[in-house]
């Protein structure tokens, strides 16, 4: 006969919010989020932001604990750049499918095909593909990046080949794309799209240029998350279709209360609109990160300084 042992559950205090706030201050910790988290996680952040700003921030901040509240190549991209600070993630799994789209050695090979070529990765990659590459960017200043470079360059994007196609269009540069995605931002229906269109003729389609060019071709507006909420702080509309990960209408609707955000469906009838990476850090996870100070990023020094050129290369061509 089997007995069954029910899991020992971490105690937890009763009031989170003050307790988080209290190893903040011993632990001299900035949280940094990311706008798809958990509303109760955006709500205890130091700092929210996109990929592009939350970097930023990690390059700039005097704490001495990052707790990353993203999924892992963002604290990962913070510990590239504080190899002294402990870096936090509340849940260590919390992967990005894009990034797994793009196996370094797998990788290696495709860039060693194409030997005259530059590598312009998006930040969502591991590592091991930033140490491959020449400049890192991310969505809110791909475009910029590559107008910046020789017209004659030729140029690698990966991994995401939707964001690589849009910078295409926008650039009018020819670049060899990796075929990575995100099975977030692929999610969304162009069927869908029009008929929640025709359903709400008043509204502005807003949309991440991670998403497929069906999709894209239907927005009034194209950003990065932060490029997403600016816009519709300061649209005259007051209506929204937001097409991205829906954690964002947390900020959307804190910043204008009288404004509708109508999150885009998914082709299914699920929540795969929302990131599961994303999703699996919590509020208890993130306590329970700080009081036990793990669990920790860590990566072997030669891929960290590897890793490190092409993101200060990203950072001086931003400003
Ligand atoms: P940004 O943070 O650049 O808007 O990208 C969104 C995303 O998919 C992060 O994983
Ligand atoms: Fe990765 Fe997509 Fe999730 Fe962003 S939304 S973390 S790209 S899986």
């Amino acid at each position: 006969m089997f007995t069954t042992v029910a899991p020992i559950k971490p105690a937890l205090p009763r009031d989170l919010f003050g307790a988080i706030a209290d190893l903040k201050r011993e632990l001299n910790a900035v949280i940094l989020a990311h706008y798809y988290q958990d509303p109760d996680i955006q709500d205890v952040a130091d700092y929210l932001g996109d990929s592009l700003g939350l970097s930023q921030q990690a390059a700039e901040t005097d704490a001495d604990v990052i707790v990353f509240a993203g999924v892992h190549f963002m604290a990962e991209t913070a510990k590239i750049l504080n190899p002294n600070k402990l870096v936090l993630l509340p849940d260590l799994d919390a992967g990005c499918s894009l990034a797994d789209s793009c196996p370094p050695d797998q990788f290696a090979e495709f860039k060693a095909k194409h030997p005259d070529h530059l590598v312009i990765s998006y930040i969502n990659c591991t590592a091991e593909i930033k140490a491959l590459s020449d400049i890192i960017c991310t969505s809110a200043n791909a475009v910029k990046i590559v107008n910046q470079l020789p017209a004659d360059q030729p140029i690698i994007f990966a991994p995401d080949r939707n964001l690589g196609r849009y910078v295409i269009e926008q650039t009018g540069r020819d670049m060899v794309l990796w075929q990575g995605s995100c099975i977030v931002h692929e999610t969304f229906s162009e069927k869908k799209m029009v008929q929640l269109k025709i359903q709400h003729p008043e509204a502005e389609v807003i949309a991440h240029p991670e998403c497929e060019e069906a999709v894209l071709r239907h927005a009034d507006y194209i950003g990065s998350t932060t490029a997403l909420l600016k816009y519709c702080q300061n649209s005259d509309r007051q209506s929204f279709i937001v097409v991205t990960e829906p954690g964002i209408i947390h900020q959307m609707q804190k910043a204008a209360l009288d404004k509708r955000f109508i999150p885009a469906p998914p082709m299914n009838n699920c929540a795969c609109n929302e990131c599961p990476h994303m999703r699996l850090n919590t509020i208890e996870k993130l306590y329970l990160a700080m009081k036990h100070k793990t669990p920790e990023i860590t990566l072997p020094e030669s891929t960290r300084v590897a890793a490190l050129r092409p993101i200060q290369k990203m950072l001086a061509m931003s400003v």
